[in-house]
């Protein structure tokens, strides 16, 4: 039986979120009080969830994917098979949430580990259009023995299109007429461009599903296909969601670490905590903080709310990783501005365990260490760095994952996403749409002359001119 059917095994794993340090009760003054939470407009917020859950099709991922699932099992498997390497050409919502998963779940060095023992094709997700970037991955890979993966929801990002551009001829001037066996397509079931390249080729195509938007997708075929080929149990993983959906599925704000941590982050938004830190203490977490600072970022960042008002919402996430910005950033979280929420992210019982050696035992500074394993170090790190934080008077939360695995991952990423729904509700705004994004996206249109962009060209050309005194 699946580890993950066994319900005492589930509640074993059961991810904890402990916001005793966003209380004035903790750190005093400009902590919360409950009165605080209390007046956000939670219940108008938590009925929304509600009504707009049938639109919020990210929502049913961990429930309504069985044929999906077992049809990207069933490439995934011939992937494994017969290629060396399995790239991912995307951009935003298309390659973060594949990246953080794989760091997560796969070996800390996957693609270096030899192939007999890492038995799954290496991995690379081409998220940038640097040309460095693109010459580097031609060297490293075998064209004939890898799978390419192009991934856009929208079918025409101009980043990803460049990609595939490069991608296909090199397919064709390598394969000749049909590149379908190195090539597959993750896209919308009609909209965009590149459904009709993956007519044309006869690409294997696998359908972004509608109202899962990029940096909500990567629980259905944008994120699973990597995870599958590289061997993470992606059942497990929309389980561990589902699992989390069950929880998040309790309207009391104080019973459900989703709408609770939402609450947080708005109410001390109020304060002038315009930063959101997220710090996790595992390096295999470290990619997780990027996938969540697109989410939350994208999601919340808003000039107008949903009666148009003028409102320059959002707080701006930054990455942290413990122990390594301790040594970089703690300093400011301690002393600086109060402008802050640090949310850490811990593991009870990481993947392996490591001794500290006996050594120099008359250097009582160091020897102090030995007989200690690194897992306490880095666990004293954590609750010495959230004191010291608490001590200072600033504002953080604790998420602790019992393990990482696909269950509590699946757990952590759907939790952060209700999170964000939740924020958007009680901020008044579209979590959902990108003007911001799409303004940039327009005048790079413009710049290169896709077609109909000629009245952006003329505005961009209007621009006012840099003046050469400002230019050192
Ligand atoms: O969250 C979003 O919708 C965006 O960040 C997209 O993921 C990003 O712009 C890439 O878009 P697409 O997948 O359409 O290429």
């Amino acid at each position: 039986m699946k580890r993950y059917l066994d319900s005492n095994w589930k509640d074993s794993m059961r991810i904890r979120v402990d916001v005793n340090n966003m209380m004035s009760d903790a750190v005093g003054a400009r902590g919360l009080s409950i009165e605080e939470i209390n007046s956000l407009p939670i219940s108008g917020a938590v009925a929304a969830m509600h009504s707009k859950r049938e639109q919020m099709k990210w929502r049913e991922l961990p429930h309504n994917q069985e044929e999906i699932v077992a049809k990207i099992e069933e490439c995934a498997k011939h992937i494994q098979e017969d290629f060396d390497s399995f790239v991912v050409l995307g951009i935003g919502g298309s390659a973060l949430g594949p990246i953080a998963v794989h760091q997560a779940l796969s070996h800390p060095k996957y693609n270096e580990l030899p192939s007999f023992m890492r038995k799954t094709p290496k991995l690379y997700v081409e998220d940038n259009i640097d040309p460095e970037r693109m010459e580097a991955l031609l060297d490293v890979i075998d064209v004939e023995r890898t799978m390419f993966n192009v991934v856009t929801k929208s079918g025409g990002t101009s980043e990803t299109m460049s990609q595939l551009l490069i991608v296909t001829d090199l397919l064709h001037r390598e394969l000749g007429d049909d590149i379908s066996t190195n090539l597959i397509a993750t896209t919308d079931k009609e909209k965009g461009n590149l459904v009709k390249i993956a007519k044309i080729e006869n690409l294997t195509t696998f359908i972004v599903p509608d109202g899962v938007g990029g940096r909500f997708s990567e629980l259905c075929p944008v994120g699973l296909l990597a995870a599958a080929v590289c061997g993470i149990d992606i059942r497990e993983l929309l389980f561990g969601a589902a699992y989390m959906d069950e929880i998040c599925s309790n309207d009391d704000v104080w019973e459900n670490p989703a709408y609770i941590l939402a609450s947080m982050q708005v109410a001390s938004m109020k304060k002038g905590c315009n930063i959101h830190v997220m710090m996790p203490y595992a390096d295999s977490l470290k990619y997780i903080s990027d996938w969540y600072a697109q989410l939350w970022a994208e999601s919340l960042g808003k000039h107008y709310d949903n009666n148009g008002k003028e409102i320059y919402a959002g707080q701006t996430p930054v990455k942290a990783l413990g122990v390594t910005d301790q040594h970089s950033q703690v300093q400011l979280y301690t002393e600086g501005p109060f402008d802050k929420v640090i949310t850490f992210i811990g593991v009870d019982q990481y993947r392996t365990e490591t001794t500290i050696p006996d050594g120099y035992l008359d250097i009582k500074d160091v020897s102090f260490l030995c007989g200690h394993t690194q897992n306490e170090l880095i666990k004293a790190e954590q609750s010495a760095t959230a004191y010291a934080v608490m001590k200072s008077g600033h504002l953080s939360n604790t998420i602790t994952l019992p393990k990482v695995n696909a269950f509590t991952i699946g757990q952590l990423l759907y939790m952060f996403e209700v999170m964000t729904a939740f924020a958007g509700e009680l901020l008044g705004l579209n979590t959902f749409d990108q003007p911001g994004v799409e303004e940039g996206k327009n005048a790079t249109y413009a710049l290169l002359g896709k077609p109909g962009y000629d009245q952006k060209r003329m505005e961009l050309e209007s621009a006012p001119k840099a003046k050469d005194e400002y230019i050192i």
